[in-house]
């Protein structure tokens, strides 16, 4: 796709997202390229036609003593175009501050959230567990509905889709989903996405772990389910093996300054990938990674250079 086709995309996936970046930064092309200023990018949510901007927030086991932090970091990703946030009732105290954040800041309505069903067993036993913690989940994230209600690492699946359902269409969800962070499991996955009415599936991807990308990747394309992708940092390892390293000076091509925009945009280039949800607990690192929801988008070719860029340093 040339420069000016993705340009004209970006530039209708930004009006069609409402973002809050001035549309006078379109033209005015003497200022100087900062994340807001340059065009959101949008991501089609394919079973219903919805967009979502393509990089989010993830909110893995926070605790009591990061409640500012999220709550900056929560108001900032709204002020810069963004909107999804991934988190479970596993995930210690997160859904608990978010709900808290989203009060305190009136900020619900602007938000996707999504959370994670921890359920107990299978059958009817796995199915009353799962009520419980969507219940308990609605109540800490005060809220009566979420966009996105997943089951964590496929647990109790079976039990729990024709739950979800009933709960789709009484309206308290709006989308139906289910997660895996292991490569062990993406087989399971697999199995999943051919039985069940997925609207959404999360897995593990990044530019160090490309697995999914072999046959979860294209059978989400075929299928027509949106991908949200965890660890796209490799829980934060990839920094550690990219320090000392530069970047290519070809990433400002795609609007790269940071090691973080490199890895998401890596993520969010390919054609399946809905939404990356890197975790952060830091207002700094979430502005670096929402500047990856800015801008250019890397083609099939760029991508491919990214990877032997990457793949080289070894
Ligand atoms: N099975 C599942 O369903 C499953 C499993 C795992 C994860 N998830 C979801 O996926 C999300 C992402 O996974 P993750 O949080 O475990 O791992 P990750 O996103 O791969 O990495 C997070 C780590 O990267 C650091 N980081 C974030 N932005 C940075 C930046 N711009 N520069 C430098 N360091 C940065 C964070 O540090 P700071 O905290 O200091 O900002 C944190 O240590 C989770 O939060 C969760 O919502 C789902």
């Amino acid at each position: 796709m040339s420069r000016r086709a993705v340009l004209a995309l970006s530039r209708r996936d930004f009006i069609a997202a409402g973002a809050v970046v001035g549309a006078g930064a379109w033209l005015g092309a003497a200022e100087p390229a900062t994340p807001a200023s340059l065009p959101l990018v949008t991501k089609v949510i394919p079973s219903s036609g919805e967009r979502i901007p393509a990089v989010g927030l993830g909110t893995d086991a926070l605790r009591e003593g990061v409640r500012d932090e999220i709550r900056a970091e929560i108001k900032r990703m709204s002020e810069l175009g963004g909107k999804v946030i991934d988190t479970a009732a596993a995930y210690g105290d997160s859904e608990a501050l978010i709900g808290d954040a989203l009060a305190a800041e009136g900020l619900r309505e602007r938000i996707f959230l999504a959370t994670k069903l921890v359920a107990d067993g299978a059958g009817e036993r796995g199915g009353a567990s799962g009520a419980e913690s969507f219940a308990r989940s609605l109540e800490r994230l005060k809220t009566s509905r979420v966009e996105l209600l997943q089951v964590h690492n496929l647990r109790g699946v079976a039990a729990l889709i024709p739950l979800m359902q009933q709960w789709k269409q009484a309206g308290k969800i709006g989308y139906i989903g289910v997660t895996t962070s292991r490569g062990s499991q993406h087989s399971e996955m697999l199995e999943a996405m051919r039985s069940y009415p997925l609207d959404f599936i999360q897995v593990d991807y990044s530019i160090a772990n490309r697995d999914a990308a072999e046959a979860i990747l294209p059978l989400a394309l075929e299928r027509r389910i949106a991908v949200l992708v965890n660890l796209p940092f490799g829980r934060s390892s990839l920094f550690r093996e990219a320090a000392g390293r530069a970047l290519p000076d070809w990433a400002a091509d795609i609007d790269v300054k940071s090691w973080a925009q490199f890895f998401l945009k890596y993520v969010i280039s390919h054609p399946a990938v809905t939404c990356a949800i890197p975790g952060s607990t830091q207002v700094g690192h979430l502005e670096d990674n929402q500047a990856a929801a800015h801008g250019r988008l890397a083609d099939a070719a760029m991508r491919r250079r990214m990877e032997e860029y990457w793949d080289r340093k070894s």
